[in-house]
């Protein structure tokens, strides 16, 4: 049987946080969908589409990696593609605070789906989207912080 896992986020936009959390997860699973979702505590610069090509221009060369959006739960999301497992990345105390009471909810609504926790490499560990595109917008150079075609979008979208 497969293991498939998804990586739900927002990705508003990818970091390179975020790219390590992929490059790190994907030894461990023969598929990995990268679900693009909405939490519905945040507002979003990129549109969900937007944040999906941004996605598929760094991995469409990785074959394991796949892409998808997500307007619903994670567990419903995951469960259509067969995953059973949620990979999620871990910054700080704060992040394991939110993600236990995530993972928690999530089991209560799906217990067939396990979550994995990756602790973020401690030199990419205060990277948040926000910052980035706080730092875009004040027009600070985030090229250390993103992916080329990311630092790209962020410098068209702040004009
Ligand atoms: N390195 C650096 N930064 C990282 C990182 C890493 N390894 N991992 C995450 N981040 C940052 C992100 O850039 C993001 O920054 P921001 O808050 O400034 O935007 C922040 O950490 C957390 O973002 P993310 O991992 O994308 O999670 P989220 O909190 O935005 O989204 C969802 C959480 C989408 C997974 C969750 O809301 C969800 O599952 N929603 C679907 C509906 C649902 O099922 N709800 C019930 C869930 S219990």
């Amino acid at each position: 049987m497969k293991r498939i896992a998804i990586y739900p986020g927002s990705f508003d936009p990818i970091t390179l946080g975020h790219v390590d959390i992929i490059s790190r997860a994907l030894p461990l699973f023969d598929e990995l969908y990268i679900c693009i979702s909405n939490s519905s505590k945040k507002t979003y610069l990129f549109s969900l589409e937007e944040r999906k090509q941004l996605l598929i221009d760094n991995f469409s060369d990785t074959k394991k990696v796949k892409t998808m959006v997500n307007a619903g739960l994670t567990v419903d999301a995951a469960r259509s593609v067969d995953a059973k497992f949620i990979v999620r990345g871990i910054r700080t105390n704060m992040d394991a605070e939110y993600e236990k009471s995530m993972d928690v909810m999530n089991k209560a609504l799906n217990n067939d789906i396990e979550t994995i926790f990756l602790f973020a490499n401690p030199t990419l560990s205060s990277i948040s989207s926000s910052l980035v595109k706080e730092v875009a917008l004040l027009k600070g150079d985030v090229s250390s912080f993103v992916p080329k075609n990311v630092a790209q979008a962020l410098k068209t979208k702040m004009g």
